[in-house]
């Protein structure tokens, strides 16, 4: 299978046809126990909080669309995130981009930082930064981080931020999230760690809350294994099952929401009621060319300052018509968050201000729906 391409794998990793009666799609084993056939109790699967087939077979085709040789699905993308955390002990150092989803910073700041865990941030855009950042360090582990990053869309350079991170001795995690792994892979650049919030572009349909993660190496799963099997935060068979067949359109989808991102982009550009706009397709972005290196397409998210702060963000959201004012990203339909009180909510105003997170900020997540009529609906929007 590792020598098909990304789609190919996407469609038939772990995908089994099912031995008791053929069905081409597998069953979701919606099971919480396994009956043992030995006395030795040695089967395969004992007890759905450990291990179940329905997982594994998302685990199996998560690691192999990463280029990673194993995954471990959780309950939500914080879970994965808080596996991860837990696995160090206080006294431990974190270095993470400065620019990073709000409840990853909150659970930073507000849950290990006062467990003992030491956190530093640097600026997501210079690899220099995150080594300052790690001198500052009393035991440097972990270097976390976005690209693009969650909401200004900066990328970050991969490779120069792992070797920063390998230098100072540590693991370094990519939350792969914004890019997906068809269209970026972090191993490939040096990533020990990716983890992904599911309930994003992978399951692709905004039905299901998941996480995972993602080792380059099989040896490294273990202590996430372990914390799936000893804290039970782990999916549902049933959301495994729903994530595993997002997954099958995930090349077609992330082409029309790299499509559509890139003509709204455009689109915001040039309307007179729009300051800035934040989209790493652009020439001038300051991270196009890394972002063109490690990425086969920019991305479905898209960022803009609108002008006129927080009123001008109230009269855009009320008057659109296709854009759900909600939080999360990545379904096949077009949502609008608003990062001041949705995603960096848990941010204080001078945590936001620090990051360039204004009141006019929004952060459109581009659906596959038409393009014109999604254009069409922030024009009117903007003009009403
Ligand atoms: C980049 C990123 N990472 C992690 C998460 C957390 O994922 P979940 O909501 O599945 O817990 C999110 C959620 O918005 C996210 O955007």
């Amino acid at each position: 299978m590792s020598q098909d391409a990304f789609e190919t794998r996407a469609i038939h990793v772990g995908q089994h046809p099912d031995p008791a009666h053929g069905s081409t799609v597998p069953p979701i084993h919606m099971t919480s126990t396994f009956t043992q056939t030995r006395f030795e109790a040695d089967a395969a699967h004992s007890y759905t909080r450990v291990s179940n087939p329905t997982r594994s077979a998302l685990e199996e085709c998560l690691a192999a669309l990463e280029g990673g040789e194993a995954g471990a699905a959780y309950a939500s993308g914080m879970a994965a995130t808080q596996a991860i955390l837990l696995s160090l002990a206080p006294g431990d150092g974190v270095v993470a981009g400065r620019d990073l989803y709000g409840g990853t910073f909150r659970m930073l700041e507000r849950i290990f930082r006062p467990w003992g865990l030491e956190v530093a941030w640097a600026d997501d855009s210079s690899p220099d930064a995150y080594r300052r950042a790690l001198r500052t360090l009393a035991r440097p582990r972990i270097v976390w981080l976005e690209s693009p990053t969650n909401p200004l869309l900066l990328a970050t350079d991969i490779a120069a931020v792992a070797d920063v991170g390998h230098e100072a001795g540590c693991r370094v995690v990519v939350d792969n999230t914004f890019a997906t792994p068809y269209l970026q892979r972090p191993f490939d650049f040096g990533a020990d760690i990716v983890t992904h919030s599911t309930t994003k572009y992978l399951g692709g349909h905004s039905d299901i809350i998941g996480g995972a993660i993602v080792t380059r190496r099989a040896a490294d799963i273990e202590p996430y294994r372990f914390q799936q099997k000893a804290s039970g935060t782990i999916p549902s068979p049933f959301d495994c099952w729903l994530v595993h067949r997002g997954i099958k359109t995930l090349a077609v989808r992330m082409d029309r929401h790299c499509e559509n991102a890139a003509r709204l982009a455009h689109a915001l550009r040039t309307h007179p009621a729009v300051e800035r706009v934040y989209w790493p397709g652009f020439e001038d972005h300051p991270g196009h060319a890394i972002a063109a290196r490690q990425m086969r397409g920019f991305g479905g998210m898209v960022s803009a300052d609108l002008r006129g702060g927080a009123e001008a963000v109230r009269r855009l959201v009320e008057r659109l018509r296709l854009f759900a004012y909600a939080e999360s990203l990545g379904g096949v339909e077009s949502l609008i968050n608003y990062p001041t009180k949705m995603s960096h909510g848990s941010m204080t105003p001078a945590e936001r201000a620090e990051r360039g997170i204004g009141d006019g900020l929004v952060r459109f997540s581009v659906g596959i729906e038409n393009a014109e009529d999604l254009i069409g609906d922030v024009r009117r929007a903007l003009e009403e």
